[in-house]
This record gives C-alpha cells, sequence and structure tokens, in this order.
C-alpha cells in the first residue's frame, strides 16, 4: 500500500474518496472546513440535519460532492475535539478504511490529521500502521478466497507548511511497523501443521536473506543436547516435530556495544503434554508461539529500519505434545544454567524453553533481556485482552517500556515481581518446580524466569490475552510488534546506564 504525502488546498486536490474529520463542538475543522467552504455550506448542512454523526469511528458516505475535486466524502466522527489523540486517529481512520472495504474504491485521501494538534510524523506513523491492518487478511489457505483488498494507496493530506521530512520519516517507520506486523499476524495464524518450528527457522533465514547486517544460526536437536539445554528438551522430547533454537542477529552498530536480547516464546502448538488441557478451544494454542513471531516481527522491521543498534534474537521453538517419550509430571531435568526443575505440570512448558533461551542470550553479554511469550492463562484472567503483562525487575527498562507502549497504542501494564511469587515453586526434589499456585500465577510465571536472569536487566512481556483474538475476528494481532519495534528505535535516547552510547 503506498502513502503518498499531499499539502495545498484540500478541497482541490483529487481523489476517489476524502476522508473528512466530524467533531462534536459543532464547529467544522480543518480539511472538512475547507471543503464545506468550497461546496457552498452543504457538510455544515448535513450536520445541522443530524446525517453526519461525529460519534468516534461512525461513517457517511457522501456522492454529491458539487464544488470540490473529491468523488466522494467520507465523513468520519471523531469525538471531541479536544480530546483528538493518536489513539482517536487510529480508531477512526481504522472505521473509515474498514467502510471502504467492501466498496469499490481504489485510492483515498486522509485529512484526519490534516489539522491537528498531533505531531505530524506520530499521526503519519499512526495512518500507515492503521490503515495496513486494516486491510489485512489471512486467505493463503482458502482455496476460493474473496477478492483482494481494492485500496491500494492512502494518500495523507497535511497542512501547508507541515514538516514533510518528518512526515515521510513517520511513514517509513508505520510501514515497517506495519510490515512486521503483518509478519507476526501471518506466522501466528498459520496453522500448526504448517507453521513448525523449521518454518520459524525458515522465517528468520528468509529476515537474515532480504536484509543487511543481519545473521542467523539454526541450533537442531543435537545441539540443544551437546549445550545442556535440558528444559527445553523436555518438552520437545514427546513430539516427532523435530525442535529448534533460532539465533538471529543484527549488528547495526559498533561490536563492543552490547545487544538488546529479545527471547520469543515458540510453542508452536501447546497440547498441555500429558497434563493435557481440555480440547474446547484447545485449536488456539497454534497461537503459543505468538511470542516468537513478534520477535521475527520486530526484526523484520530493523531490517527495514537499519538503526545503529545491535539486538539478538533467540527464538526457542518446539511442540508439546503427550506421547509414550513425553515428559511425564514429577520428572526432573537440568536447564542450561545447570540449575534442576522438577516438572510438576508439564503444561507450564513455556518457562522450560525461555529459561534456556535466557541462559543462552547470556552469552551475548547483552544489555538487557526482553522475553516476550503467551506464557499463563493467569495473565488474560488479569488484564483481559487490553494490555499485555510486564514484569520487569529494572525501572528504567520498564519505564522505557511503558513509554514506547503509550507511544505505540500497544499497552502493558506493570506486574508485580517480588520474591514472595516463588514460594509455590519450592520442590522437596530438584532446585525448584516449573508450577506452583494458580493464584497470582503470572508472576509465579515470572519468578520462575527471573532465577535464569543473573541480575541483568530483564523485563517478561506476557502476552497471553493480547497476542490474538477468538470468536468472529479470531486471529493473531501481531502485537507487541508496535511496543517492541519502538523501544528499540528509541534506545538511544532512553540508554539504560544514563550514559550516551553515540
Ligand atoms: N500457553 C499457555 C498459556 C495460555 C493459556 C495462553 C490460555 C493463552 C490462553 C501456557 O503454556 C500454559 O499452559 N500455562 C499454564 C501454566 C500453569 C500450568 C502453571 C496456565 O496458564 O494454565
Ligand atoms: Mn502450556
Ligand atoms: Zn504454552
Amino acid at each position: 500500500m503506498d502513502f503518498p504525502v499531499k499539502t495545498g488546498a484540500p478541497a482541490r486536490h483529487r481523489t476517489e474518496c476524502a476522508i473528512l474529520p466530524v467533531f462534536d463542538d459543532g464547529k467544522l475543522h480543518g480539511a472538512t472546513k475547507d471543503f464545506d467552504r468550497a461546496a457552498r455550506g452543504a457538510i455544515a448542512k448535513l450536520i445541522r440535519a443530524g446525517d453526519a454523526p461525529s460519534r468516534l469511528g461512525t461513517c457517511t458516505l457522501v456522492h454529491r460532492t458539487q464544488g470540490t475535486a473529491a468523488a466522494r466524502w467520507l465523513l468520519v466522527g471523531c469525538g471531541k475535539h479536544a480530546d483528538f489523540s493518536a489513539k482517536r486517529l487510529a480508531a477512526a481512520l481504522g472505521a473509515a478504511i474498514h467502510s471502504l472495504r467492501s466498496g469499490g474504491t481504489k485510492e483515498a485521501t486522509s485529512f484526519l490529521a490534516y489539522d491537528s494538534p498531533l505531531d505530524a510524523a506520530d499521526a503519519a506513523r499512526h495512518c500507515v500502521e492503521t490503515a495496513r491492518s486494516s486491510i489485512y487478511r489471512f486467505d493463503e489457505l482458502k482455496s476460493r478466497t474473496d477478492p483482494p483488498a481494492r485500496l491500494t494507496r492512502l494518500a495523507l493530506g497535511f497542512k501547508a507548511g507541515t514538516d514533510l521530512t518528518a512526515v515521510r520519516a513517520g511513514i517509513k517507520v508505520g510501514s515497517a511497523i506495519a510490515s512486521g506486523t503483518d509478519l507476526a499476524r501471518d506466522l501466528g495464524n498459520r496453522p500448526p501443521n504448517v507453521c513448525t518450528p523449521s518454518h520459524l527457522a525458515d522465517a528468520a533465514r528468509t529476515i537474515a536473506k532480504s536484509y543487511e547486517r543481519m545473521e542467523v544460526k539454526v541450533l537442531d536437536e543435537a545441539d540443544m543436547r551437546k549445550l545442556g539445554m535440558g528444559a527445553l528438551l523436555s518438552v520437545t522430547q514427546g513430539a516427532e516435530e523435530p525442535p529448534r533454537m533460532i539465533v538471529l542477529q543484527y549488528r547495526g552498530a559498533a561490536a563492543k556495544e552490547p545487544p538488546v536480547a529479545l527471547c520469543g516464546k515458540g510453542v508452536t502448538f501447546d497440547t498441555g503434554g500429558i497434563s493435557i488441557k481440555p480440547a474446547p478451544k484447545m485449536d488456539e494454542m497454534k497461537f503459543d508461539m505468538c511470542g516468537a513471531g513478534s520477535v521475527l516481527g520486530a526484526m523484520h522491521a530493523l531490517g527495514e529500519l537499519q538503526p545503529e543498534i545491535n539486538v539478538v534474537a533467540l527464538i526457542p521453538a518446539c511442540e508439546n505434545m503427550p506421547s509414550g517419550r513425553a515428559t511425564r509430571p514429577g520428572d526432573i531435568v537440568t536447564s542450561l544454567s545447570g540449575q534442576t526443575v522438577e516438572i510438576i505440570n508439564t503444561d507450564a512448558e513455556g518457562r522450560l524453553i525461555l529459561c534456556d533461551a535466557i541462559t543462552y542470550a547470556k552469552r551475548f553479554k547483552p544489555r538487557c533481556i526482553i522475553d516476550v511469550a503467551t506464557l499463563t492463562g493467569a495473565c488474560v484472567i488479569a488484564l483481559g485482552h487490553v494490555y499485555s503483562g510486564l514484569f520487569c525487575n529494572d525501572e528504567p527498562l520498564a519505564k522505557a517500556l511503558l513509554e514506547a507502549a503509550d507511544r505505540s497504542l500497544d499497552l502493558a501494564w506493570r506486574m508485580p515481581v517480588h520474591e514472595e511469587y516463588g514460594e509455590s515453586l519450592r520442590s522437596n526434589f530438584a532446585d525448584f518446580a516449573n508450577s506452583g499456585t494458580r493464584d497470582g500465577g503470572a508472576s509465579v510465571g515470572a519468578n520462575f524466569l527471573s532465577r535464569f536472569v543473573d541480575g541483568l536487566p530483564w523485563a517478561h512481556l506476557d502476552i497471553a490475552g493480547v497476542a490474538w483474538r477468538a470468536n468472529a475476528n479470531k486471529g493473531a494481532t501481531g502485537r507487541p510488534v508496535p511496543m517492541l519495534v519502538d523501544y528499540l528505535l528509541n534506545l538511544d535516547g532512553l540508554n539504560l546506564d544514563g550514559a550516551d552510547t553515540q
């Protein structure tokens, strides 16, 4: 999808459809005012008659566009003028594009950010992300596909005098985040017989081939055995499908710059293992690799943007299956760190593959480790489908991630880490157990992971509630690609040790 930038008189701009904001204060603002003047008050009349509601996201399509160069007007409710924000811009544009999706419009022009108090680059970024995600479809496995989205071009109208260099930079960032998000969604939506650990490895290889400064290494089961990744191996043990540990490095800065390590849970199907899950909704456990998908999505975006930072992605990928060879509840395994774990519940497998990835990450002497995982049902209970759970042992890192989340409209909520959440992981037979109380289960999971980070700045994002949507719109969301990419792009300004790396 193309995003040309337009400045100059809005009503004279030739377009198939002009997307215009309507606010609830009864006044006309920005480009809408210009259109109304050119159309001799036609828009004000529509609004007065109650035919163009200002409720956020309400769309009114108008064909009689006399006096203006647009073939149609799409009047979009944007709510209260004083409250207009990036979030409302995204909601309004998303609704507009949704309403155009079923029509025949190939090209449209958004004037929603024409004269807004929002930062123009930021507005452009969110327009691009919203438009791209609104036209996203996953139909690669339908034999009769719906006709493809017809909208292929969305011009962005800005007031003369806007800093167009900044706007173009915003479009570039938005496009990279959108491509990364699309990749994460595709990987998540693919069925578990297609999106296997080897498939994730192939996706990493494709990224490494497509972009500069990338290097990929893929460990197989024999490599894991040699290294001593006993926790990861215990999860894959019951599966026929071979596991992979993907190591994808992006080197955008000098070798001495410590990288950010991103670890993404890549369970390509989670049956629960011998502690098997109930049948209803078990198909959704194909999404249990969405942490891995979002890390690959973020790496894809970095490839496109080439920022001057170092990042290493570590993706432990396997299936969690029951079989005669599967791990039994009660089995004790030795993790890569040397710590022994009693596996009380084979369904608490995410932490077992992540703990070995986190230990492996330490080889890269990272400045911090961020793991991303659909780790616990308890996090879904706590936060629903709105916020990712953020567990963090380091204040500057937590702050940087929460700010990135806010800027990205990809929300995260800080959750507690406290030693006491580890009490229930006590084991009489091993160093500790892999599962404890259900109460506070998301923090118990985080506590398990914290035992492997060795005092490094570390953040754990539990995305169990946000990585996919269920029911009618079932599908992967691509979250938290926007937050991760935003955080990484802003690293230089928010250096963890407070020093300037440049
Ligand atoms: N992948 C699941 C977590 C999950 C469940 C995500 C439902 C989204 C929706 C994870 O592997 C799991 O099974 N966790 C267990 C942990 C428990 C056994 C300690 C859980 O949350 O029940
Ligand atoms: Mn599980
Ligand atoms: Zn799982």
